[in-house]
């Protein structure tokens, strides 16, 4: 991926944390999804007050993409820390993994995980999730 796209999509990503709605929790996360068709969804984490209705960044970056048909993707980027200071990389859950073996390529999608502009690192899915279950397993 070009470097001015990974720029692009972290400073998109870190751009969401504000948006993050996390009164429990505190632990602000943002994403940006690149679809293959060049538009970024942006995500953010809910909570709720009963908290298994929470959703992670990037589920919401996901569902918005596929509900406005919009299936096909090629990287995300994913940021977040405690009151939004970014220290560490923050990997997607094993939810939200499962969900991008929904629509991804696990061998061509790129999940950016960052701290800031500078640093940076770039993951297959497959990396993130071997051996994934996925639609072509129940061909
Ligand atoms: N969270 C995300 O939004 N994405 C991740 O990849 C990890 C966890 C959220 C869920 C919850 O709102 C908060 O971070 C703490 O788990």
């Amino acid at each position: 991926m070009e470097p001015k796209m990974i720029q692009k999509l972290i400073e998109t990503a870190i751009g969401q944390l504000q948006y993050a709605y996390v009164p429990y929790s505190g632990f602000r996360v943002g994403a940006a999804l690149l679809a293959q068709n060049g538009t970024v969804y942006t995500g953010c984490n809910i909570e709720n007050a009963a908290y298994t209705p929470s959703n992670c960044a990037e589920r919401t970056a996901f569902f918005k993409a596929v509900s406005e048909g919009v299936t096909e993707f090629s990287a995300i980027c994913i940021v977040g820390g405690k009151d939004g200071i970014l220290t560490e990389y923050t990997p997607p859950c094993g939810v939200c993994r499962q969900v991008m073996m929904e629509f991804c390529d696990p061998e061509q999608f790129q999940i950016i995980l960052a701290t800031d502009v500078q640093n940076y690192h770039i993951f297959t899915l497959k990396e993130l999730l071997p051996m994934g279950f996925g639609p072509g397993n129940l061909e």
